[in-house]
């Protein structure tokens, strides 16, 4: 035999129980079966292992840890092992962070300062992808927002991602951490929890509720499919470092959705006999983010990515998958609506 084996690289993913890591992870898998996979999550109410397919989980080259990114010695030993670290694990429910915020502040910021310190000091990361999001821009102050927008965050939980993103951002520039900050903006697929949005409106259709929506439901956000936001984590994670690192990529569609128009996309591709109304308005969550559309030409350029799933598309396949899988979120129902809020002492259930 002429050369040495090549040694096989691991890849360490927080939050891979939750709806993105997951099939950021199941992507990763399908595509690179020699690599050896490491998840770090902390069984939230968010994560569900469910979400992660069998055949990885029975797979000699998976690993599952339970573990908080909080718990800094337990991050200093996975990040050392690792050659890639892709971090997804957080507290992500805006209107959650509107009721109580500190859990986000200390899993967004202080967790992040733990992955981000282990980096620094592990010889062995080469590259270091973490997922912030489009809501450090707040509302738009331009058509489509780039990189360069200004970060406004209008929520606790858009806050903290802000901390985290720029936290990221100084450890790349005093340290040289080799860090890629993806911002996705609005994600869709399956296996995302139904406090969310779109599945929200997708299981209470399959249940014959109304559908309530914040304020009009004109505010709009930019879709992209869960699919393609794992691929340009994969572009990002193999692109030669002069591309890519230290540098802030906006994944999304460019096009505004409204959740009105998703709403009446609910209701006309899920059938129903239920008698009661199928769209209910119900008060504007504060700090609401009126308009929300990306300009992804950076990522386009630099590593050709753009967005290749169809709204409609995606949103007819995850029907069929909530479908077909009510055991997977039955038992989260109860955690739809959260008590907020809405002035001179009243609560609203959003
Ligand atoms: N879903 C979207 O539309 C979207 C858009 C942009 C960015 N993001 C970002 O992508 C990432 C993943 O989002 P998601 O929608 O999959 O979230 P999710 O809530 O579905 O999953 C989060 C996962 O993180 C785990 N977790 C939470 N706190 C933890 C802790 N202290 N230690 C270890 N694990 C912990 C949970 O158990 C869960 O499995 C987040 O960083 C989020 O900010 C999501």
């Amino acid at each position: 035999m002429t050369g040495m084996a090549l040694k096989q690289k691991t890849v360490l993913i927080t939050g891979a129980a939750g709806f993105v890591g997951s099939r950021v992870l199941e992507c990763f898998f399908n595509k690179y079966p020699e690599y050896r996979y490491v998840v770090l999550d902390a069984m939230t109410y968010a994560g569900d292992l469910r979400s992660i397919p069998d055949y990885i989980q029975k797979s000699p080259n998976f690993r599952f840890v339970k573990g908080d990114v909080r718990d800094k010695k337990l991050v200093d030993e996975l990040v050392a092992q690792a050659n890639y670290v892709i971090h997804l694990a957080a507290e992500t429910h805006v209107t959650r962070s509107i009721v109580d915020g500190k859990v986000f502040f200390d899993t967004n910021v202080l967790g992040t300062e733990n992955v981000a310190s282990a980096v620094r000091r592990s010889p062995n990361v080469e590259r270091f992808i973490y997922i912030s999001t489009s809501e450090v821009y707040g509302t738009a102050e331009s058509e489509f927002m780039d990189e360069r927008h200004p970060l406004n965050p209008q929520s606790p939980y858009a806050a903290s991602k802000v901390g985290a993103d720029r936290l990221i951002y100084a450890y790349h520039a005093s340290y040289g951490i080799p860090s890629v900050t993806i911002r996705p903006f609005n994600l869709f697929g399956t296996c995302q929890h139904p406090e969310k949005v779109i599945p929200r409106f997708v299981t209470s259709r399959i249940l014959g509720e109304p559908l309530t929506l914040h304020g009009t439901g004109a505010s709009e956000r930019d879709y992209t499919h869960v699919d393609d936001v794992a691929r340009a984590i994969d572009l990002a994670l193999h692109a030669p470092a002069e591309k890519v690192v230290g540098e802030v990529f906006n994944v999304g569609n460019g096009k505004g959705v409204s959740i009105k128009y998703i709403a009446d996309l609910a209701v006309k591709m899920i059938s129903s006999d239920s008698k009661k109304g199928s769209i209910v308005l119900t008060s504007d969550r504060p700090g609401q983010v009126s308009r929300h559309a990306a300009d992804f030409g950076k990522i386009q350029t630099v590593l050709g990515w753009k967005p290749t799933v169809k709204f409609e598309d995606g949103f007819a396949n995850l029907i069929d998958w909530y479908k077909a899988n009510p055991a997977w979120w039955q038992n989260k129902l109860d955690m739809r609506q959260v008590p907020i809020e809405i002035g001179k002492g009243k609560k609203e259930m959003q």
